[in-house]
């Protein structure tokens, strides 16, 4: 038996990390256990960070190609540089999990480095160590989720990890899965040249968003050039000399045909990874769909045994894990930690941006709140001109009768920025009225946030 402490968390991912740090700032010893090489989990090592840093890149390349001639900006011979781009990323990947380094020596928290696995309440262990702690905190995220018949080898059928790594621009990428996974990095190969095919079950994309939303986003991506064939199921995929053959069917049915692709990307959701973790033997329980089953304090079914971020029900977002990290701690430290689930953002990060908060319309309708809805585009947004980006529009729903705020979508350019306006206003509780009231800089984006509110009224001034 080793050291003992107040709390151990297993996994430091945006949830555990955090967590981690919470807890010792209020004063208890803590450990982290991380079995991979670095800090900062999926999130910081193969998700948000470097599919952010590429998103960036790629971005910036397809407007030094298509979108500096606008603005008069005329450049020549612009060339792709892969490598450097990969390894700018690879700079900015370590510069954040150095920095949650530097976090865990500033607050005391302890790094305990291998796999971490459960021996009962209090006891954890790790690289044949056997660690004593009054509470453990289970943070070990999820991973890409399998399809029968595509077998992953991170070289031709890769997952998100594969395709962040990709050394070559491929030909053609297919997609599977047209969820925030597979637009964003679909968005990245695009804008560095591949032709994307997305394949998607349903007959629509991105099934969290609205469909008004959801079709004008398609509607979008295929001006870039992104191809869909939805209502598709994949059924194979095998790797040729050439690349990849895949068989695919309509959904509901009918003929399968063949198509080829040089890199196939699977991304068709993500699943709770408890591996190695001995969930079974301690006998902690698990929900309908696989997941850390956990009440509304993160309790699993053993006492001192808590579960936060991907392992357990709710959106699988950095944000969402960090706030449960922090209410676990403070918790744990006799403090009245809470998460307003009503109140966590989503972002997709393509150009332009997805942003969501609160209830979505289509939610609305199948609850029977009835709800005002006011809108107003980018098109009527003088900033949005000033800047050349004029796709998307904001969203508003509100309660018919109390005004209060119930949701927002917002497709537009800065919409994951944008939307921070609305999660505090759906935080506050405030009414549409509220933020048209509110004094917004002009000429900005936010401007058009007030019009949508505004809109609800029906008095937008600008359209
Ligand atoms: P994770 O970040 O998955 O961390 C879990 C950690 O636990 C891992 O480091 C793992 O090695 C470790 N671990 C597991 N088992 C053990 C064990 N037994 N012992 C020791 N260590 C263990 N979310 C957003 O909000 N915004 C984004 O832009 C975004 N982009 C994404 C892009 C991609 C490509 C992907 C894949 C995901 C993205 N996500 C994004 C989702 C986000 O990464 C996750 O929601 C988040 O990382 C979940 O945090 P977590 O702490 O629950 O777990
Ligand atoms: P997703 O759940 O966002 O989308 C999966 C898509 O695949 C859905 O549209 C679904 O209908 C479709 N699908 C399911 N089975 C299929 C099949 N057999 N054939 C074809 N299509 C199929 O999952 P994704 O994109 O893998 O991302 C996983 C999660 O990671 C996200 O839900 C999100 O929580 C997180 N993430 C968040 C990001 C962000 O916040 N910007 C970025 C990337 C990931």
């Amino acid at each position: 038996m080793s050291d003992a402490f107040d709390l151990i968390v297993i996994g430091s991912g945006p949830g555990g990390y955090v967590c981690a740090i919470r807890a010792a700032q209020l004063g208890l010893r803590v450990a982290c256990v991380e079995k991979r090489e670095t800090l900062g989990g999926t999130c910081l090592n193969i998700g948000c960070i470097p599919s952010k840093a590429l998103l960036q890149s790629s971005e910036n390349f397809n407007e030094a190609r298509h979108g500096f001639a606008a603005h008069g900006v005329m450049v020549e011979g612009v060339k792709l540089d892969l490598e450097r781009m990969h390894a700018r990323k690879r700079e900015v990947v370590q510069a954040n999990t150095k920095g949650v380094e530097f976090l865990f020596r500033k607050n005391k928290v302890t790094w305990l480095r291998g796999e971490g696995r459960i021996l009962g309440a209090g006891r954890v262990s790790v690289a044949g160590t056997e660690y004593e702690t009054k509470a453990i905190v289970i943070a070990t995220g999820s991973e890409s989720t399998p399809l029968p018949g595509v077998a992953v080898d991170e070289k031709r059928i890769v997952t998100s990890t594969g395709a962040l790594e990709l050394s070559e621009v491929p030909k053609h990428l297919v997609v599977i899965g047209a969820g925030v996974i597979g637009l964003e990095l679909g968005s990245v190969w695009r804008r560095l040249g591949a032709e994307v095919t997305v394949i998607e079950f349903l007959d629509r994309i991105v099934p969290t968003l609205d469909l008004d939303v959801a079709k004008d986003f398609q509607r979008i991506l295929e001006k870039q050039g992104l191809k869909f064939r939805l209502g598709a199921k994949v059924t194979k995929a095998e790797p040729t000399d050439a690349g990849v053959t895949l068989t695919m069917e309509p959904a509901r049915g009918g003929e399968a045909e063949t198509l080829t692709a040089d890199i196939v990307l699977l991304s068709i959701g993500r699943r709770v990874y408890v591996d190695g973790l001995g969930l079974e033997e301690a006998g902690i329980g698990r929900d309908e769909r696989g997941r850390v089953w956990t009440d509304e304090h993160y309790a699993t079914t053993v006492p001192g045994i808590y579960a936060i971020g991907d392992v357990r029900v709710g959106p699988m977002l950095a944000h969402k894990a960090e706030d449960e990290g922090i209410a676990i701690a403070e918790l744990l430290a006799g403090q009245a930690g809470h998460v307003n689930y009503e109140a966590i953002p989503s972002v997709i990060y393509t150009w332009p941006e997805v942003a969501t908060v609160g209830k979505t319309e289509d939610e609305l309708k199948a609850d029977g709140t009835e709800y005002v809805v006011g809108k107003f585009p980018f098109t009527a947004n003088a900033r949005a001109r000033a800047i050349g980006n004029t796709d998307g529009y904001v969203k508003l729903m509100s309660e018919k009768g109390s005004d209060r705020l119930l949701g927002a979508q917002i497709i537009g350019p800065d919409a994951g920025t944008l939307i921070a306006e609305l999660v505090t206003a759906i935080e506050f509780g405030a009414s549409a009225e509220d933020v048209a009231r509110i004094c917004h800089a002009h000429p900005t984006l936010s401007e058009a946030v007030r019009e949508a509110a505004l809109a609800v009224e029906g008095h937008a001034l600008h359209i």
